[in-house]
């Protein structure tokens, strides 16, 4: 069965203020801000065919040079996230964020709850968060084809993209790889989902990011035969944000390790890489992991694109 997709627009309900007109929105320029225990709740029901869900939304700070924003709870039965404003990774005012709810059998119904949440006990000097374009999606289980032994190989399975964010969609670490919001890889570091509406992308649609301000990396399983040797081949480039220099990528298979540079000029190229590898058990896992730190300059960040990624049996 090929994945589908499935996307339900969302309705907001109960305890939200509207936004403040001074707040530079994207799109058609409405949103609502969660104030004080603000609080949006919406009950949609999970399609059998399409299990697993992912959201995506956008977030604007209540004050762009506030200090102490608010956090954001994105709840569903299976999942609850806390997102928090501190650090600012793109060009625009707002941020999207994508997510993983859960993944539902029954028909059941799914309630799906976002709320501010703040530690500060003085709450008048709290920026309060405004919220915008939720995007839900679903697709079913990813099952492993014959041409590849890798699921998500691509990174083609992810959230939705918001038709007009030219910023990409922010991932935050997700350590289990059904729980994560980049299906079937397990997320080290906060990192960017990208399409190639906006960005350049080495192969499909989609790719990741890889930004420098963390120890940043993916990490999947494969089922491989236990003394066999595979070729592990991938794609690194630069999307095209005018992020130059040398980025340093660890590859691991199993016990097998190797560092790949890229020398990027920022204006969106890509190199294909190998690495043959035997793998030493059944299950080998694979990894990737950035190195390099430099920061531009002006404090932007560096980013890596990153797809597709390939493995065969040699
Ligand atoms: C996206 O941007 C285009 C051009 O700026 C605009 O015409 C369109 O209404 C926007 N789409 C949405 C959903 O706001
Ligand atoms: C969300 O709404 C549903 C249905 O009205 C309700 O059962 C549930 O308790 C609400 N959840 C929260 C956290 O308010
Ligand atoms: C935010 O800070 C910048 C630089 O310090 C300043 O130019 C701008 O006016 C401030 N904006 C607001 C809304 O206070
Ligand atoms: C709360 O914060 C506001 C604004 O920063 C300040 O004016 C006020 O005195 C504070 N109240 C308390 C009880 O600390
Ligand atoms: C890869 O590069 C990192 C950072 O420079 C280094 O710490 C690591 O030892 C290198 N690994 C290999 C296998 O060369
Ligand atoms: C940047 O790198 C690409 C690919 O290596 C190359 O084709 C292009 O000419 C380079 N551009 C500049 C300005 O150096
Ligand atoms: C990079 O972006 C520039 C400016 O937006 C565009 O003209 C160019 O075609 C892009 N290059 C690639 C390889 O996507």
């Amino acid at each position: 069965m090929l994945p589908g997709k499935l996307l339900l627009p969302l309705l907001f309900l109960a305890l939200a203020s509207a936004a403040s007109q001074t707040i530079a929105l994207p799109d058609n320029g409405h949103a609502i801000q969660l104030g004080e225990d603000g609080k949006i709740n919406q009950t949609f029901i999970a399609n059998t065919d399409y299990m697993y869900c992912f959201l995506t939304f956008t977030v604007v700070p209540g004050d762009q040079n506030c200090s102490d924003n608010a956090d954001i709870v994105v709840a569903a039965p299976d999942s609850r996230a806390v997102f928090s404003l501190k650090q600012h990774y793109g060009k625009e005012a707002w941020v999207s964020y994508g997510q993983f709810l859960g993944r539902w059998d029954e028909e059941e119904p799914i309630n799906l709850v976002i709320q501010s949440q703040t530690a500060e006990s003085n709450s008048s000097s709290v920026c309060w968060p405004v919220i915008d374009n939720l995007l839900l999606k679903s697709i079913p289980k990813l099952i492993q084809g014959n041409s590849n032994l890798l699921l998500n190989e691509g990174f083609e399975y992810g959230p939705e993209f918001p038709s007009n964010s030219t910023d990409g969609i922010l991932i935050d670490p997700a350590q289990s790889p059904v729980q994560s919001p980049l299906q079937e890889w397990s997320v080290l570091g906060t990192m960017k989902f990208i399409n190639s509406k906006h960005f350049f992308v080495p192969h499909g649609n989609a790719a990741i990011e890889l930004l420098l301000v963390a120890p940043t990396g993916i990490q999947t399983a494969a089922s491989l035969t236990e003394g066999s040797t595979y070729d592990l081949g991938f794609k690194l480039g630069d999307a095209n944000n005018s992020c130059a220099g040398d980025f340093v990528v660890a590859a691991r298979a199993g016990s097998t390790l190797q560092n790949f540079t890229l020398l990027s000029n920022g204006t969106g190229s890509s190199k294909e890489f190998l690495m043959k590898f035997r793998a030493d058990s059944g299950l080998t896992l694979i990894s990737f992991q950035i190195y390099t730190t430099s920061q531009t300059k002006d404090g932007a960040l560096f980013d890596i694109g990153f797809a597709p990624l390939r493995s065969w049996i040699d």
